[in-house]
């Protein structure tokens, strides 16, 4: 009998230790990302993390644990959990692609493209004054990139919005600074990353940039990925992610795994868009899990480890 009771108290004491080791882990999490506000959410039908790198080849496999997943897309916040999300297998299409994949992009223009900031001016000079989609007939500034020439960390979202739009600085509005007390977080500063977009002119009311945009804009981003040569980049939402890994998988199935480029052998792992965070702080955790990822891969110190 006594020792029933000691073995229960001493398993109550280990799991009292585990959710104490939780609490002050999301509390740490808090500060380093300057917040102050408590998390709300559930957390336990979240099944992400995966630590294995799957090939692009293995998405398919991934979807069928993707409907475990909870996700949210930057755009209409729809949610998707095992009892909503939709059972349809996926169509194959006549040219052998998967329904879940996108025609690609171009990938010869920049294929030899000097490293570093060498690089990144004759690719900012072969943009010039773009027209090449319908996106610059409302912009203000073109946004190409800010940041380290050479950076081994690398963010890319998804266009400019009104802000960026008027300073021709990518991520600087309330996102942006959000997306800067990330870096923070993980022991950066802001000048130490390289920051580009998938579109660089602003789509008109922020919608979500169009195909056509994406395929002009494409070569560029993958120029820069070239120029800079990260080893990680981290994907910021479901536009950035879809146009890197070049599907249309949801972002709930591809955060927190990691991949790799399917034109450019650098490391991607795609997490939530700082704008989602601002309208869903549940979410924060998953990208703080993201991004400790992305610091064990980089050699970073992880807080509290
Ligand atoms: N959202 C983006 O995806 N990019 C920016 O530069 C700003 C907001």
């Amino acid at each position: 009998m006594n020792d029933n009771v000691g073995a229960t108290t001493t398993l109550a004491r280990s799991v009292l230790g585990d959710i104490s080791r939780g609490v002050s882990e999301l509390l740490r999490y808090e500060c380093e990302f300057g917040e102050t506000e408590w998390t709300r959410g559930p957390v336990s039908n979240v099944v992400g993390l995966a630590q294995e790198k799957p090939s692009i080849s293995d998405r398919q496999g991934e979807r069928g644990r993707s409907q475990q997943l909870e996700s949210v897309d930057r755009g209409d916040f729809q949610l998707l959990t095992p009892e909503n999300v939709k059972k349809t297998p996926p169509v194959q299409r006549q040219d052998g692609r998967s329904s879940t994949q996108i025609e690609p992009i171009r990938t010869d223009l920049f294929r030899n493209v000097p490293r570093g900031l060498d690089g990144l001016n004759v690719i900012r000079e072969e943009l010039g004054d773009c027209r090449r989609c319908k996106l610059h007939s409302g912009r203000t500034n073109l946004v190409f990139g800010v940041g380290n020439p050479n950076a081994e960390l690398m963010f890319v979202g998804e266009g400019p919005g009104a802000d960026e739009d008027i300073q021709g600085i990518p991520f600087v509005g309330k996102a942006g600074q959000l997306l800067t007390r990330q870096i923070a977080a993980m022991g950066y500063v802001r000048e130490d990353v390289y920051i580009a977009n998938i579109v660089k002119c602003r789509p008109p009311n922020n919608r979500d940039p169009e195909h056509d945009e994406r395929l002009a804009c494409g070569p560029y981003v993958l120029g820069q990925i070239r120029a800079v040569s990260p080893k990680v980049i981290v994907a910021l939402g479901r536009v950035a992610t879809q146009a890197l890994l070049e599907t249309t998988a949801p972002i709930g199935t591809l955060r927190g795994k990691w991949f790799t480029h399917p034109h450019i052998p650098v490391q991607i792992m795609p997490t939530y868009h700082p704008a989602a965070l601002l309208r869903a702080d549940n979410l924060r955790r998953y990208v703080w899990e993201d991004l400790k990822q992305v610091m064990a891969y980089l050699g970073k110190p992880i807080p509290g480890r």
